[in-house]
């Protein structure tokens, strides 16, 4: 059972945590989303100053709450790949120089898998195979976990991540970011059949999805309902919108995991957390003998815990990176 230090600093979360096998020891997340609400997105440059802030606070915090000390610490992971290349890089030379330092093992981690693993941090009965829906700011994909470390992704966005979808729809209707929180709470007093939306689907690729011709439709209609700056049903076009994006990611899941005979799904990601998607995927994995799996929100949007199972894992079978370990922005899971 491998301990490891863990670092994720791949968006606008700088994160450090150390974890023992699927045991949380510490976890340390320190956000910058007020900071980027001021300019409704994340600002890559501001991101990556505010990590080289944050990294060493971070690692320090996460270290002395953990109850450990350097000589228990057996590797040391990282997010190397995808994200924000400046973000990127302030953990990775954080970590290279920790394990420089205290001559400890290095273990790259792709973010994705990161998120695959805090469904193992959840729910420690949890084993492979089985599906994770991946939903946040940055990614809309559905994937087969085979076994540990062993990947297939069976679908994913042609264009806008489900997070970017909320994001982008609050911006139009006026609702400042991030979005995916505002409209899950407006939506509670509107009629999510108010209008018919798009859900995006992809002729021949049935877990496929396109968000971006929604976002369009939601625009059209706003166009529609307000040519002259009437004031717009918010409510009921926030939850039309909301209850569209839950149907189309539980229809398509649900439908992966029935055709590859899996009998667990798992939601991660911050878009996750919407109480519409769960709705959904409560009801539809109960009809189809499916246990639904939902981390808490601390582990569902970025931590460095979830690097650290990954890590963890990774370690136990003999996979270690060099110091030469690059960043890369975008990389295949
Ligand atoms: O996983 P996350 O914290 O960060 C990354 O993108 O990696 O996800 C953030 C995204 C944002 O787009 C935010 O609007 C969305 O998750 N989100 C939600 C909800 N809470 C956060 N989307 C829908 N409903 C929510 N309740
Ligand atoms: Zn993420």
């Amino acid at each position: 059972m491998p301990t490891i230090l863990a670092i994720e600093s791949s968006c606008d979360e700088t994160a450090a945590a150390v974890v023992c096998d699927r045991q949380i020891l510490s976890s340390v997340v320190s956000s910058q989303i007020q900071t980027h609400a001021l300019y409704g997105g994340v600002v890559p440059e501001i991101a990556a100053r505010q990590h080289v802030e944050t990294i060493n606070p971070a690692i320090a915090q996460a270290y002395r709450e953990s109850g450990k000390t350097w000589s228990e610490i057996d590797g040391i992971a990282v997010t190397t790949a995808p994200g924000l290349i400046g973000s990127l890089m302030i953990g990775v030379t954080a970590a290279k120089t920790l394990a420089m330092l205290h001559k400890k093992t290095l273990i790259a981690v792709h973010h994705l898998e990161g998120h695959i693993c805090s469904a193992l941090l959840a729910d420690p009965t949890l084993e492979p195979p089985f599906l994770c829906l991946l939903v946040s700011g940055g990614h809309s994909s559905i994937i087969l976990v085979k076994d540990y470390t062993d990947y297939q992704v069976m679908g994913k966005t042609r264009d806008d991540a489900a997070g970017e979808a909320f994001d982008k729809v609050a911006r139009l209707l006026g609702l400042g970011y991030p979005g995916g929180p505002v409209i899950d709470k407006i939506s509670s007093s509107g009629n999510p059949k108010a209008y018919k939306l798009p859900q995006g689907r992809i002729p021949d690729f049935p877990y496929d999805s396109s968000f971006s011709g929604l976002k369009t439709a939601v625009l059209r209609l706003t166009q529609k309902l307000s040519p002259n700056g009437e004031e717009l049903p918010i409510a009921d076009i926030a939850a039309s919108f909301q209850e569209t994006v839950a149907a189309a990611l539980a229809t398509r899941s649900i439908k992966c995991a029935i055709e590859h005979n899996l009998s667990t799904i798992v939601a991660v990601g911050g878009v996750a957390a919407n109480s519409a998607l769960r709705s959904r995927l409560v009801t539809m994995s109960a009809e189809n003998n499916i246990r639904a799996i939902f981390p808490p929100l601390s582990l569902c949007t970025d931590n460095a815990a979830m690097i650290g199972c990954a890590g963890a894992i990774h370690l136990s079978r003999g996979e270690t990176s060099s110091m030469g370990i690059a960043t890369r922005s975008r990389l295949n899971l």
